[in-house]
């Protein structure tokens, strides 16, 4: 059924599952420090990284039609686990009846198109939640790009729970950190290049550098990602003059307001307000 939304500009919304977005917002204000911003992090649901298709899904589209319905015209689902999986459903099936003039954005498809810049061996890793890398959205996106490179991917199912419970930079997370890694070498002992395939992994970075071989080049997304909306704004001006231009940042939680402040202190070194929101 076609909804209604604001038709005056309004802020950029990114969304993730939680917090881990905030580390791809960081850079988006980095590079686009002069437009608004309305960060949605479901944090009630997180984590996305283990769930089916069909709930990913779900959450994605209720976070997505609340971001139009508080005036963005366009939407970066700054989470792996939902580009991989409810992106293309939202494009294709969701935007067209709630409203063809809208965009949603993912972060995959920014990160492969750096890629085949990055890499000479021509053999990439990537390390993700489990439902990223079981969707094979990295292998397909890459290979539509640059069809001779080898994507090996592993799962890290332990590092979002590490960084979530500021485990980040302690002695526990060195196990773990180790392990994800020697399988992806032991998969293929010719990758030159590997893609931090989620939002909280640059949190993981120093312990990350620490047992991957040096020669190994380490992509983070947000660089990437934010590079890539400068351009789209660029390519699209109907949708530049619908982003309102305050250099302001809401941020909205699904969990309690304190809880977030509380985390959100780990990946943004600022003090935020928060206000609760429900999508339910
Ligand atoms: N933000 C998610 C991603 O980039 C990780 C957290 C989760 O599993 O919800 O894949």
């Amino acid at each position: 059924m076609k909804q209604t939304f604001p038709h005056t500009p309004g802020p950029i919304g990114v969304f993730d599952s939680g917090y881990g977005g905030l580390t791809i917002l960081d850079e988006i204000r980095r590079v686009l420090p002069q437009y608004d911003y309305l960060y949605l992090g479901d944090n009630a649901r997180t984590p996305y990284g283990t769930r089916s298709f069909e709930v990913v899904y779900d959450f994605t589209r209720q976070a997505v039609v609340k971001l139009f319905e508080m005036g963005c015209h366009l939407v970066i689902l700054a989470c792996n686990t939902a580009s991989a999986k409810a992106l293309r459903s939202i494009q294709q099936k969701d935007l067209p009846l709630l409203d063809p003039a809208r965009r949603v954005l993912g972060i995959i498809r920014p990160t492969a198109e750096c890629i085949g810049g990055v890499t000479t061996s021509r053999h990439v890793g990537v390390l993700a939640t489990v439902g990223t890398i079981n969707s094979q959205s990295y292998p397909l996106e890459i290979h539509k790009l640059f069809p001779d490179i080898v994507v090996s991917g592993v799962p890290c199912p332990m590092w979002v729970p590490l960084v979530e419970s500021n485990e980040a930079t302690g002695e526990g997370a060195d196990y773990f950190v180790r392990k994800y890694i020697d399988q992806l070498l032991a998969t293929d002992e010719q990758i030159d290049t590997a893609i931090l395939g989620c939002t909280h992994y640059p949190l993981l970075l120093p312990k990350i550098r620490r047992y991957m071989p040096p020669a190994i080049r380490l992509v983070a997304q947000g660089e990437y990602v934010a590079n890539s909306l400068l351009d789209y704004l660029r390519r699209h001006p109907e949708m530049e003059t619908h982003c309102t231009r305050g250099g302001s940042c809401t941020f909205y939680t699904t969990e309690a307001e304190e809880k977030f402040t509380e985390s959100a202190s780990l990946f943004l070194h600022q003090p935020i307000k928060v206000q609760h929101i429900s999508l339910e």
